[in-house]
């Protein structure tokens, strides 16, 4: 049975960047990772035992709005409802209903599972890696 936690203090970054590695979802510096989820207003970490299996996390002005960012779960426990636990409970801390994210490429039906809709006006500026056409994210410019 997978537990989820909202408390920080004791997380092994080391080990959450490890998550985010064979998730796939690129790879995280631990200190600069941890500094990005004490940051956020929310960070959810579940657990199988003492292993750490998914985290997530979300940003949020307290008031109107938020982004989830960094949701991830480990290969072996992947399809098994931990991705839709780490998002419900990110939802339940988020005082706001305006609630922003972006899908990795080819995930956006796991979200829409989650009441995500796909935005017709999204605008964004990305680092260079997540501008290039191949990547997936941004429409060509037009
Ligand atoms: C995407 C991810 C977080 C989903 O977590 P998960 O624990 O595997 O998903 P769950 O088991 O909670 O799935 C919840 C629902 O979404 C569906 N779903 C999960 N992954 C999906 C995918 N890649 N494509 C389509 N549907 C998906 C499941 O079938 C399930 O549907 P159901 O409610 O009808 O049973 C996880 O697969 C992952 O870490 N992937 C790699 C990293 C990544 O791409 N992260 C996304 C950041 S946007």
């Amino acid at each position: 049975v997978i537990r989820t936690t909202r408390e920080i203090d004791g997380i092994d970054w080391a080990a959450a960047a490890e998550v985010i590695r064979l998730a796939p979802l690129g790879t995280r510096d631990p200190a600069r990772l941890e500094r990005a989820f004490r940051n956020s207003y929310v960070s959810v970490f579940a657990f199988d035992e003492d292993t750490l299996v998914g985290l997530g996390r979300a940003t949020c002005d307290g008031e109107f709005q938020a982004c989830i960012y960094d949701v991830v779960v480990l290969p072996a426990y992947q399809g098994q409802g931990v991705g839709r636990q780490v998002v419900h409970e990110l939802l339940k801390c988020l005082p706001v209903k305006n609630i922003i994210l972006y899908a990795v490429p080819g995930k956006e039906s796991f979200y829409a599972k989650l009441g995500f809709r796909a935005m017709r006006t999204a605008m964004a500026q990305l680092s260079p890696g997540m501008s290039l056409p191949e990547a997936g994210y941004l429409e060509a410019p037009g």
